[in-house]
């Protein structure tokens, strides 16, 4: 018995030492991962986008004139590029002033920070390189992997760059400061373990040049792979769905959406735009979060831009439930 009890003591002790040296590795790794600087090209987009110099001439506008009419297009560009397709605010705010991408103790406390010129926000000294190298690569200005899903934007052309930044620097200013990423155990663990892999790390081509504008807005596989490039952070590049990567782990996994048997193979039309606009589906039963969250940003979508995607999730190879 006394033996026994000092296997358990002893057992106990070394088992402690293992959980705090296996804590200390954790911790020592993912520090590492993100303070590391990565290099990206300098890419730098006009804001706002210049109009066509066939429109400006057709319309006889003098340059002061065709500026204020690119603004203008661009902001309107911009709003529904926010409100229906790049789910910025979903993590940075409606206002842009900060929001939560994810809050959860283990995990840590992973905030969008305040976009806007007021106090607290992190955009005024931005370049529009910088602004490509956070959206699109994944970057922050300085070099660290952001913990942000930039894979989302990856085909985001530069003309809807531009109208992001001309919209998000058009909004009211809001004073809110927002504390910096701070990972928990469990999410030091994710990352040094690779379970958590960083944008930046799953984006390959940092010097790649981007395309410049989006494909015309039509009912075509071309808009509507376009579109769905904002599916693959929750749905995997192949769209064959599967647990979510650097999620909440609350969360259940992502459907298949590919025309596989596991996916949506059976499915109309209608059975997605339902599973789009109200969160349901063909049975009637409920589509859980996160993609509840997609909703109020589908419902802003036009009808081709609907269309388009369900174009493209019907054109791409069938397969099995991703991991
Ligand atoms: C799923 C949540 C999420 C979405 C969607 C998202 N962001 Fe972020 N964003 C974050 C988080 C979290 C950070 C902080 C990253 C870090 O510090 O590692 C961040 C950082 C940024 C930064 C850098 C701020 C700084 O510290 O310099 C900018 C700029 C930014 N996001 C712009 C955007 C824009 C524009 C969009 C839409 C096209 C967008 N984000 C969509 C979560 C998100
Ligand atoms: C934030 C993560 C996230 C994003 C972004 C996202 N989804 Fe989802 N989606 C999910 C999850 C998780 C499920 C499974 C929900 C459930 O089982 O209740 C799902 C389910 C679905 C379903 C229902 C399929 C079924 O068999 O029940 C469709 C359709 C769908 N998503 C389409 C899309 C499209 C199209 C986009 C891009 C425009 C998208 N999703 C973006 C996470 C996401």
């Amino acid at each position: 018995m006394r033996r026994f009890l000092r296997v358990v003591a002893v057992g106990g002790v070394g088992l402690l030492l293992l959980g705090a040296g296996f804590y200390t590795w954790a911790s020592a790794t993912s520090s590492r991962s993100l303070a590391r600087s990565i290099d990206s090209h300098a890419w730098e987009v006009p804001v706002p986008y210049p109009l066509e110099a066939g429109e400006v001439e057709a319309r006889g506008l003098t340059s002061g004139e065709a500026e204020a009419e690119a603004l203008a297009q661009a902001l309107e560009r911009g709003r529904h590029l926010v409100e229906a397709r790049y789910a910025c605010g979903e993590c940075h705010g409606s206002d842009f002033g900060g929001g939560v991408m994810v809050d959860a103790f283990p995990i840590g406390q992973l905030l969008g920070p305040n976009l806007t010129s007021g106090r607290g926000g992190v955009t005024a000294s931005y370049t529009t390189a910088d602004w490509d190298r956070i959206i699109r690569h994944g970057i922050l200005p300085g070099g660290r992997p952001a913990v942000m899903p930039s894979e989302d934007f990856l085909l985001m052309s530069d003309q809807e760059l531009s109208d992001i930044i001309a919209y998000i620097r058009s909004l009211p200013p809001v004073d809110n400061e927002v504390p910096p990423i701070r990972l928990g155990p469990l999410g030091k663990l994710l990352v040094a373990s690779g379970e958590f892999v960083f944008s930046a790390d799953l984006i390959d081509a940092h010097d790649a040049p981007h395309a410049e504008l989006p494909p015309p807005a039509e009912v075509s596989v071309a808009f509507g792979r376009h579109l769905s490039g904002v599916c693959t952070g929750c749905h995997a590049m192949d769209l064959a769905g599967g647990k979510i990567a650097g999620g909440d782990p609350g969360w259940v996994a992502a459907a298949n959406l590919t025309p596989h048997a596991d996916g949506l193979r059976d499915w109309s039309y209608e059975d997605f735009l339902r599973a789009m606009l109200e969160s349901r589906r063909p049975d009637g039963s409920e589509i859980r979060e996160p993609m509840s969250f997609v909703a109020p940003f589908a419902q802003n979508m036009t009808e081709v831009e609907m269309e388009a995607i369900w174009t493209y999730l019907r054109s791409i190879e069938a397969r099995p439930t991703g991991r």
